[in-house]
């Protein structure tokens, strides 16, 4: 049976040191460093609790079947998913299908995804997370929609900074990943505000859409410098 960690995270409304910029609403009861296990033993980390995570304008919130309404009016504009590898929600039937899979997800220790709402209105209005967590490998990828009214105005950057600054953390991530389809202008540039350097293209790396689609990547590093 292979051995298994769960490290715990519950929001004590403690500011995360290191970070002025994000107050990230933390206690990290148990940290284990995956390096020091021994070869061939894998370690499994969970996140008990998604916490809430805070930037200047958005809180990052678990997602419930209440947000049906508001995910629904993204996940089913066409313009928001012209690049996604999620297919444009047709009724909310699927849009509640999709939460309650996140509720699953939730339970079984995922790290997200996160809910953002804005602290002005306590709209929401996109989500945010991680996905193909390699524990192993200190890796993981993140994703990241926002409604398309609200679009360019910083909030997927702002999320993604208190993302990464998670993933280091909280997560003993070394590497945070992401990836667009090279025509998503505004995907790559959220990631180089977030100072996460492009790597290159993947070629024909996953298929969406009804196609093989190219994907750029890019990356940021524990120790790379955090915008
Ligand atoms: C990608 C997405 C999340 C960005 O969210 P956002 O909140 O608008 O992002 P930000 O405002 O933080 O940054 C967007 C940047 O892209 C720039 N941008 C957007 N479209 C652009 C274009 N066609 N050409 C040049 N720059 C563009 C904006 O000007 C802004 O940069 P700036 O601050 O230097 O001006 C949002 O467009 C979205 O939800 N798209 C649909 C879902 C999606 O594609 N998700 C990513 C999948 S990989």
């Amino acid at each position: 049976m292979k051995p298994s960690l769960s490290l715990a995270l519950d929001a004590d409304e403690r500011a995360c040191a290191g970070h002025p910029r994000t107050v990230v609403s933390l206690l990290l009861r148990a940290a284990y460093n995956a390096a020091m296990q021994p070869a061939g033993s894998t370690v499994e980390y969970k996140i008990r609790d998604l916490p809430r995570l805070e930037t200047p304008r958005l809180v990052l919130r678990a997602l419930s079947l209440g947000d049906v309404d508001d995910i629904f009016a993204y996940a089913s504009d066409s313009e928001v998913t012209r690049y996604t590898i999620f297919e444009r929600h047709l009724s909310s039937k699927t849009t509640i299908e999709w939460l309650r899979s996140v509720v699953d997800m939730y339970r079984d220790g995922h790290p997200g995804p996160w809910g953002m709402e804005l602290r002005s209105s306590r709209r929401l209005i996109g989500a945010c997370g991680f996905r193909n967590w390699e524990t192993q490998h200190g890796r993981a990828e993140m994703g990241y929609t926002v409604t398309r009214a609200y679009w360019n105005q910083g909030y997927a950057t702002e999320a993604v900074r208190v993302l990464i600054d998670f993933g280091f953390e909280h997560m003993n991530l070394n590497r945070i990943e992401a990836r667009a389809v090279p025509a998503n202008i505004g995907s790559t540039r959220v990631m180089e505000k977030a100072g996460m350097k492009f790597e290159g293209v993947l070629r024909q790396s996953e298929f969406f859409k009804g196609a093989y689609q190219d994907l750029v990547i890019y990356s940021i590093l524990r120790h790379d410098p955090r915008r």
